[in-house]
């Protein structure tokens, strides 16, 4: 899998997908991620990539031209050009599964009010917001959708069993709470049929405790576990 992320601040997308289990990823050749500075489309003689939105109001909007020679320059046949903004589709981890089988993916970052909706309309096929809250630009959310779907690739993750068996592999449920050595921490002790050996008990435990846990901190989607 190829990764272009285009934004104006290339280091804060790239910084953390540059240690741990996607930097492994990456220097397993899983995948090729890359950073573009979009001034370096600009024809302006001071890089300038942004003018105030028509109709008035506050901040700035990405100029569409910039953003074309950009995006034109850096799209392939086969690629998925995805906008990370708050007016997108929330993200999902279905979603996620599926980004991770395309073959390159283009990332574009807003940044200030937004950027040109000609753009949107003419070489976006889609928009991703990574949850109801507005950040400064669209570097780090960058960062968060490209850490999702690279740790998904095969060989990323050490137990591959991990990715299956986690929150959201059931879209409505969380997982249940884990534990580890000591068994007793503080007077607190690890629940007993954890380590009762007997794994019916121990899978219908989690199984409870995982609905619990949904009910309990996302109502939103215990109706539907
Ligand atoms: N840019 C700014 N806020 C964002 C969000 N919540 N999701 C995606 N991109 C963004």
């Amino acid at each position: 899998m190829k990764i272009d992320i285009l934004t104006l601040f290339p280091e804060i997308a790239l910084a953390p997908l540059s240690d741990s289990i996607i930097q492994r990823a990456r220097g397993a050749g899983l995948v090729e991620v890359r950073g573009h500075n979009l001034r370096d489309w600009s024809e302006d003689k001071h890089r300038r990539v942004d003018d105030s939105p028509c109709g008035g109001g506050p901040g700035m909007v990405l100029q569409p031209g910039t953003l074309h020679a950009a995006i034109m320059a850096l799209k392939k046949h086969n690629t998925r050009v995805i906008l990370m903004t708050p007016q997108g589709a929330p993200l999902k981890q279905a979603r996620v599964r599926e980004l991770s089988a395309e073959t390159h993916l283009l990332i574009v970052c807003g940044h200030y009010e937004g950027i040109d909706h000609r753009i949107v309309e003419t070489l976006i096929d889609e928009e991703i917001s990574i949850g109801d809250y507005v950040l400064t630009n669209g570097a780090l959310a960058a960062a968060v959708l490209c850490d999702a779907v690279i740790r998904l690739l095969p060989g990323a993750l050490g137990d591959s069993q991990s990715a299956v068996e986690e929150s959201f592999s059931d879209p409505n449920l969380l997982e249940a709470p884990c534990y580890t050595r000591p068994i007793d921490f503080m007077g607190m002790k690890v629940p007993e049929v954890l380590l009762s050996g007997n794994h019916a008990k121990i899978e219908a435990w989690r199984e409870e405790r995982a609905l619990e846990r949904t009910r309990q901190n996302r109502p939103d989607l215990s109706e539907n576990a």
